[in-house]
């Protein structure tokens, strides 16, 4: 979809993920466009739900917790999510993934929920440094990092099989001070 046929009226919001979103997040990850460029393993709705049970959204402001995931609204509709995995509290790291449902791809939606989630993690948290990672044939993905400011800082050979085939993948990152400059 050219930027000029994107619907004006996407308005992109986020949420935490509840353990009621599991069997959304299972449906999404089966989708093929979904899971082209990332080997999403099968998981049960039963562990997904347990999983988003014990993330509590509190924790990410105190510097607590490893894992926080968010629902990517669209006019108030679910169309995708945002993992961020905190890496290491004593130095500031974590690691972003996201993806969004197939219809809602190529409207410009992932750089608007990430810069929202970047400009709140960087304001309120202790996070300071930001990784994310991608295929190098998920071109998409690499260009909605470009957008929102992260650096693209080295290739990653080998990183993970996908589909009976080991892939290079991109490694990218952001500083609290890329983004205020
Ligand atoms: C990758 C992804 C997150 C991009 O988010 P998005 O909101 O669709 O991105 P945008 O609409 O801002 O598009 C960014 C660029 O990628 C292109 N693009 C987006 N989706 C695409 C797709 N499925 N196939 C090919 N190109 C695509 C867009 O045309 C745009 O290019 P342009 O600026 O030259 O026009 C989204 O397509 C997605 O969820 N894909 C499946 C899951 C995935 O790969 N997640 C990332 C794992 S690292």
């Amino acid at each position: 979809m050219q930027p000029s046929e994107r619907p004006a009226t996407d308005r992109v919001s986020l949420r935490p993920a509840r353990p009621g979103d599991a069997e959304l997040l299972r449906l999404w990850r089966g989708e093929p466009s979904v899971a082209r460029h990332q080997p999403l393993g099968s998981v049960s709705v039963e562990r997904l739900t347990i999983e988003l049970a014990g993330q509590n959204h509190r924790d990410l402001y105190r510097s607590r917790g490893d894992k926080f995931q968010w629902i990517i609204e669209v006019d108030g509709r679910p169309a995708g999510w945002i993992t961020l995995v905190a890496t290491n509290w004593e130095h500031g790291l974590a690691e972003l993934g996201y993806a969004l449902s197939t219809p809602y791809q190529r409207r410009g939606i992932t750089p608007r929920a990430l810069d929202a989630l970047l400009d709140d993690l960087f304001a309120n948290t202790v996070l300071e440094r930001i990784e994310a990672r991608c295929a190098v044939s998920n071109t998409a993905s690499a260009k909605v990092l470009q957008v929102v400011g992260f650096r693209q800082e080295g290739r990653l050979r080998a990183y993970f099989q996908l589909r009976g085939q080991r892939v290079d993948n991109y490694l990218f990152a952001i500083l609290k001070s890329d983004r205020r400059s």
